[in-house]
């Protein structure tokens, strides 16, 4: 009989399964909450800014982030990443609309933080970082626990 041609050595088997592990998503949890971590800084950041009348063009890198974030948010929300002490609601995935919905809001108020700080304009960028707040506590009211 044939020796079957493409069976590959058991080491190299081994070493495809090892690059396999390496190449496995990470955990979209603490990847989601540290991201969202860091726009509540990034939002204080700019908030502070522009409450003391400061030069808030210097924080456009951070509304940058922040719309770059939030176009992002949904991919952070896979289905079946409900458990690892996550305090999404069940709604983040039965009613993937309205969260698609609260993610897209976040985006609109992000770039609008980005052009009032882009503008220097320190008052008008205060109240976009209200605005902005505003999307989070919306999308948090139905989508996170507490
Ligand atoms: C589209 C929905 C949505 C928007 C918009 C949103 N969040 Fe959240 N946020 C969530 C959900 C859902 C969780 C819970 C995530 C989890 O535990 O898996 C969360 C969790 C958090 C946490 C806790 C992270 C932790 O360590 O447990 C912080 C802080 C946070 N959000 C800040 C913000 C800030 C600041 C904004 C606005 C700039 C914002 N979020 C906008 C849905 C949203």
């Amino acid at each position: 009989m044939a020796r079957p041609r493409f069976l590959l050595p058991a080491g190299a088997l081994a070493a495809l399964l090892l690059a396999g592990t390496a190449f496995a998503q990470p955990d979209p949890v603490p990847t989601r909450k540290e991201g969202l971590r860091r726009m509540q800084t990034n939002l204080e950041a700019i908030g502070a800014v522009a409450n003391a009348g400061g030069d808030t063009r210097d924080t456009v890198p951070r509304s940058d982030e922040m719309v770059a974030f939030f176009r992002n948010l949904p991919a952070l929300f896979p289905s079946g990443s409900d458990g690892n002490g996550s305090r999404a609601r069940p709604a983040v995935w039965s009613d993937r609309a309205g969260f698609e919905r609260a993610a897209t809001n976040a985006v609109a108020a992000a770039e609008a933080l980005r052009v009032s700080a882009g503008s220097g304009d320190a008052a008008a960028t205060s109240q976009a970082v209200r605005a902005m707040g505003g999307a989070c506590s919306a999308c948090h009211r139905s989508y996170r626990s507490r």
